[in-house]
């Protein structure tokens, strides 16, 4: 009797949440982008959520959770329930560095199911216009004449711009401070304002301030140029050959969310990424869109492993502590 009732209450709990699974989403999704408003994080969210609407039929919440480089909003997100309606937005800083730098109360890599890779973003090196630079040469020049007196501003310790920042002074041979934002759109501000004298920041944030004057952009740490600023040399071109990175952004979910979920939000996110309007809104700030195949979520959880190896002695090597 009781082997026919744990039989029972199991089909009835796959009933449920395969019911819940087939009527999936029945309410408003939530994307929690663990940096400030405005900033790149924050701006590849909302172009991608503004067509996640149409393919998911309800509405997409972006939800603003900032603070120790992102650690603090997706642990947030790997705590919520694993229904689907919570879904963790981030990158290769707050999905794979920060597990080397923060105790997390959770397993970085395993308690999050990975949804979709959606796009990669080069560094540009930008400055304010104030600093007496007209070329990557110049500004390296400048920056170790002026070590003690410079500021870089990231994202908090962990951040893109702050382990790209790291890497950009491992090769300069400078000690500069950082100043810590809750996320590079209030830095940039700080940047055009003259508050701060340098960010390696993602291209799609800098980018439209340095086309319109506001700020100088020297170089993109790529090896080949921005399709959307070809005037902008590459760091091969511009003097600091081998400065390569870029960050990549993606979608998870909390561990044990039901797969068909994952596989509806997946289609939804490769529906979004081929509509030609969100193409060219990504495009036109140097977002590189991956291939359809790079968007599977087993492919984001190997990019995950791949980068974890990489990066992770690395950051342990520089002993890298949080502020
Ligand atoms: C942001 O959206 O503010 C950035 O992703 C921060 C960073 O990691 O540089």
């Amino acid at each position: 009797m009781k082997k026919v009732l744990s039989l029972a209450a199991s089909l009835l709990v796959c009933a449920t949440v395969g019911a819940a699974a087939q009527s999936y989403p029945s309410k408003p999704v939530t994307i929690i982008v663990p940096f400030a408003a405005g900033g790149p994080t924050d701006a590849l969210a909302r172009a991608v959520s503004e067509r996640l609407r149409q393919s998911l039929g309800q509405p997409v919440i972006i939800e603003n959770v900032t603070g120790a480089a992102g650690s603090i909003g997706v642990t947030r997100a790997a705590r919520a329930a694993p229904d689907g309606y919570t879904i963790s937005m981030g990158h290769l800083g707050t999905h794979v560095i920060n597990g080397a730098i923060y105790s997390l109360p959770f397993d970085l890599i395993n308690d999050l199911e990975p949804v979709a890779l959606l796009g990669s973003n080069p560094m540009l090196i930008v400055s304010k216009n104030a600093v007496p630079a007209q070329d990557l040469k110049e500004l390296i020049a400048w920056l170790r004449a002026n070590q003690a007196k410079a500021t870089i501003g990231t994202a908090g310790v962990g951040s893109g711009a702050h382990f790209s920042g790291l890497y950009f002074q491992s090769l300069i041979g400078t000690k500069i401070p950082y100043v810590a934002y809750r996320g590079t759109g209030p830095a940039l501000q700080d940047l055009v304002a003259g508050q701060i004298d340098l960010i390696v920041d993602q291209a799609s944030n800098s980018l439209p301030q340095a086309q319109a004057g506001r700020i100088r952009a020297y170089a993109v740490t790529d090896t080949k140029r921005l399709a959307a600023a070809p005037n902008i040399p590459t760091v091969d071109e511009a003097g600091l050959a081998g400065f390569h990175v870029a960050v990549w952004s993606a979608l998870w979910v909390p561990k044990g969310t039901a797969k068909d979920i994952i596989a509806r939000l997946n289609a939804a996110v490769v529906e979004a990424l081929a509509d030609p309007a969100v193409r060219k809104r990504l495009g036109d700030v140097g977002v590189d869109i991956p291939a359809r195949e790079q968007m599977a979520p087993e492919a984001l959880r190997k990019l995950q492993k791949v980068e974890a190896d990489k990066w992770w002695p690395m950051i342990k090597a520089a002993n890298v502590k949080p502020e």
